[in-house]
């Protein structure tokens, strides 16, 4: 298929300054040279414009109904959302970001061909609201807001009125980090998790196929990686690193499953933080990953 880059360079869902420089370490992974070289047609359309953080006011979260920088993101997330919507739905995007706040935006758009299926790889469930946060980080919340919980600002980007997002439809995967409030949102929702625990207990290739049978009757499929779900010993450019993630190849199977399976048919490629990154090495692997999860194959 033919794979559209964009690039959303957002650091203000988060504390740390870094992940705004994500889609040119990932291009300079050499994103679109890896995915030329195993048969894609690849065309980058450039990143979208975000406002610098010195350059804005919101940063306290009291004023802002408990999230930080809110409007700002929220209208990033909206001409995200209008950009992907306005693609051929036959093509591939692959969005680059930015924070995982730029999920929202991606998804949003991408729901508008249709009901979507979610498989969200990621240390965290990102499933606060303003409520239950303890930061008031929107990278935090995409997940529920996309759910259609918490700040409606958020879930309801488009004035859809209705949720993104059926929890029905989404898995979470390397889960290991979850705010005490966070947890009883995410346990009423009805999302599927599997946290590490599952990993280690099921080993990842039995979860793949778990979700590839829990995800069989949607037509659409996207998968939202973030960096922070690799082991930081693989993965160290990340803001929120948490302990005892993916293994190098434990990523790598779960993507190879994903691709065999044939459904998947979008990719957010997130909170890749350079300034915290050792050479590059943590673009490099989302490049490879997204590589692995667009057919490249061992043989
Ligand atoms: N649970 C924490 C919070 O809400 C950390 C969220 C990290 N999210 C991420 N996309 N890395 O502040
Ligand atoms: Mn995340
Ligand atoms: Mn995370
Ligand atoms: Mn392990």
């Amino acid at each position: 298929a033919k794979v559209l880059v964009m690039g959303v360079p957002m650091d203000l869902g988060q504390s740390r300054r870094g992940t705004d420089m994500g889609p040119s370490a990932m291009r300079y992974a050499r994103l679109a040279e890896t995915l030329q070289a195993i048969g894609h047609e690849v065309e980058d359309l450039g990143n979208l414009q975000v406002p610098v953080v010195e350059s804005l006011q919101g940063g306290d979260r009291r004023e802002r109904g408990g999230m930080v920088y809110v409007e700002a993101i929220r209208e990033v997330c909206r001409r995200t959302a209008e950009a992907i919507r306005k693609l051929d739905p036959s093509v591939f995007p692959i969005v680059l970001g930015g924070d995982h706040s730029v999920a929202l935006g991606s998804i949003a758009g991408l729901a508008s061909f249709g009901p979507t299926g979610v498989v969200w790889v990621d240390a965290h469930a990102d499933f606060n609201t303003p409520e239950t946060s303890p930061s008031g980080n929107v990278h935090g919340m995409p997940l529920a807001a996309l759910c259609g919980l918490g700040d409606q600002r958020l879930a309801s980007l488009l004035g859809q009125g209705q949720p993104v997002l059926n929890p029905q439809n989404v898995v979470l995967v390397g889960v290991r980090s979850v705010d005490p409030g966070e947890r009883e949102t995410l346990k009423q929702a009805g999302v599927t998790v599997y946290t590490m625990k599952e990993v280690d207990r099921l080993g990842i290739a039995r979860i793949a196929e778990d979700i590839m049978a829990k995800l069989a009757h949607l037509s659409r499929v996207h998968v939202s990686l973030d960096a922070d779900v690799l082991d930081p010993e693989e993965a160290p450019g990340v803001g929120t690193p948490v302990p005892g993630g993916l293994s190098y190849r434990e990523a790598h199977l779960l993507m190879e499953l994903l691709a065999d399976w044939g459904k998947v048919t979008s990719l957010d490629l997130v909170e890749v933080n350079p300034i915290l990154d050792r050479r590059n090495r943590t673009a490099q692997l989302m490049v490879e990953l997204a590589a692995s999860l667009l057919g490249k194959r061992i043989l």
